[in-house]
């Protein structure tokens, strides 16, 4: 038995998707366990593509069981769009995609608070992906959230009435009172319940009865270590726990289940939406990589930020996630390179900082202290086979193994599943629970796993 947690150790965009696609024949099944539809998640595979928002990147894989857990916050009407454009594109759903019913409601009055307050902000915004994320983390917390299994129950009314009364409060404030009333919502409420019936579980119950048969859980974490609520470039964050131990709370698995940690990290540094960024290039070559890249939002299309890769937010990320294994990703955007400048350190009233301050001042004024690394200047794209890097890109890999105390076992070279380089790393076989060969000779067929 392996259960693995799979996060991203930046501001989100890894290609967390790819790896946990790749790695998808290790496992049965699939946890997202927190977030909602502000993840937009990309898979590819020969000449198809798919943008998963809300449901597990698993379920492209016939057969695997794919669980939406109570960490998340979860927009009926996205989940059923989602959903719909799968059956659409011919993916099998029935029967193997199960929603917690302690997952809390995303209501239509989230999304409209969400919007109005970015709008008030102006210059200081969040910049959010105005899905309605974080009030509904908000209302959960304060006790007043509908869960997914409450839509249908008596309790909702009140529930509803509670939150219409301050969200409405507040939106007058905002100067934005038009919103739906509390019998709309009831009725949409109502409807939802009916549709959701099928998929509604008590997941934590199930992945425990799935432990307890020596099954396999891999944890799909969304965002990234510095977008997360507690660890993160606070305020400037998503609202929920997307570091990994988010996964036990956001599953109702126990956290001795978890066998381990993989961190997805980029070669190069993306955000989007506002908050500090130590090093951004906001010259030509952040264009350059930003076009090389493809650096858009999957969910919002909006242009990412870009920068080298910063070890400085990279080993915090490592300190408190406590990654085994890193997959590293799209180190072929940066094969035309002369030089990699890599970001070591902070400087900071004339100090370098080597640790990443949790102070927004700092944050927003250091400046970022470089180590130039020989680049490569040839093409990596679709490598599958370590010794074919050149070894300027090994030295690069060594390099951030070293700074960050893990090896990297996968190297990601290009979009597709069968872009990737799996390597012969200890942690990554016995995560993977010797099914390394497997996943090699999946990576190759193309539209199956
Ligand atoms: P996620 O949110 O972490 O799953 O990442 P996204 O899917 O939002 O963004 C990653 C983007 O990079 C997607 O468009 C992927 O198809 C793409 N991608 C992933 N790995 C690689 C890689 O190694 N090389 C290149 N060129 N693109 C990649
Ligand atoms: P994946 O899973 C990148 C960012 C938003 C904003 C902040 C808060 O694809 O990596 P929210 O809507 O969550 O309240 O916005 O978090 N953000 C992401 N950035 N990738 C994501 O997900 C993100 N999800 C949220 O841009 O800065
Ligand atoms: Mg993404």
């Amino acid at each position: 038995m392996s259960n693995l947690v799979i996060i991203g150790m930046q501001w989100g965009d890894e290609g967390k998707g790819k790896i946990v696609d790749l790695l998808c024949p290790a496992f049965g099944v699939v946890v997202r366990y927190q977030g909602g539809h502000n993840a937009g998640h990309t898979v590819k595979f020969g000449d198809r593509h798919f943008s998963l928002h809300l449901i597990p990147s698993g379920i492209l894989h016939p057969g695997t069981n794919c669980v939406l857990g109570n960490g998340m916050v979860i927009n009926p009407d996205a989940f059923f769009e989602e959903l719909e454009n799968l059956i659409a594109a011919g993916v099998e759903v029935e029967g193997n995609l199960f929603v917690s019913s302690r997952a809390q409601t995303i209501l239509p009055l989230h999304s409209i608070l969400d919007q109005a307050r970015e709008g008030a902000l102006g210059e200081g915004k969040i910049g959010t992906t105005a899905r309605g994320i974080g009030p509904a983390y908000e209302l959960k917390a304060a006790r007043l959230g509908v869960r997914l299994g409450d839509l249908g129950t008596g309790d909702l009314r009140g529930r509803l009435e509670a939150q219409h009364k301050r969200i409405a409060h507040e939106l007058n404030q905002l100067g934005s009172p038009k919103i739906p009333s509390v019998d709309e919502l009831e009725e949409q409420c109502r409807a939802w319940a009916s549709r959701l019936a099928p998929y509604l579980k008590d997941t934590s119950r199930l992945l425990n009865q799935w432990l307890s048969e020596g099954g396999d859980l891999l944890f799909e974490g969304a965002q990234g270590a510095l977008l997360d609520v507690d660890h993160g470039t606070y305020p400037f964050v998503t609202s929920s726990n997307a570091t990994a131990g988010g996964a036990a709370t956001g599953s109702g698995v126990p956290p001795t289940a978890i066998d381990g940690v993989l961190g997805v990290l980029k070669a190069y540094t993306t955000r989007v939406g506002g908050g500090p960024f130590v090093g951004e290039l906001e010259d030509e070559m952040g264009e350059e990589l930003r076009k090389r890249g493809n650096e858009y939002g999957t969910t919002t299309g909006r242009p990412r930020r870009c920068g080298w890769l910063d070890m400085v937010a990279a080993r915090h990320a490592q300190l408190v996630n406590g990654v085994d294994v890193i997959a590293l990703t799209k180190l072929d955007i940066l094969d035309h390179l002369e030089e990699v400048p890599v970001c070591v350190g902070y400087r900071y009233k004339g100090e370098v900082l080597r640790d990443f301050p949790s102070e927004l001042g700092i944050l927003e004024s250091a400046e970022p202290v470089f180590e130039i690394r020989p680049g490569w200047k040839s093409d990596t794209t679709g490598v599958v086979d370590f010794i074919d890097l050149p070894q300027q890109a090994k030295d690069y890999i060594s390099f951030i193994e070293d700074g960050l105390d893990a090896p990297v076992g996968i190297v990601s070279s290009g979009p597709r599943r069968e872009e990737t380089i799996v390597r012969e790393v200890a942690p990554l076989r016995r995560l993977t629970e010797n099914l390394l060969d497997s996943i090699v000779a999946g990576r190759g067929r193309l539209g199956s796993s």
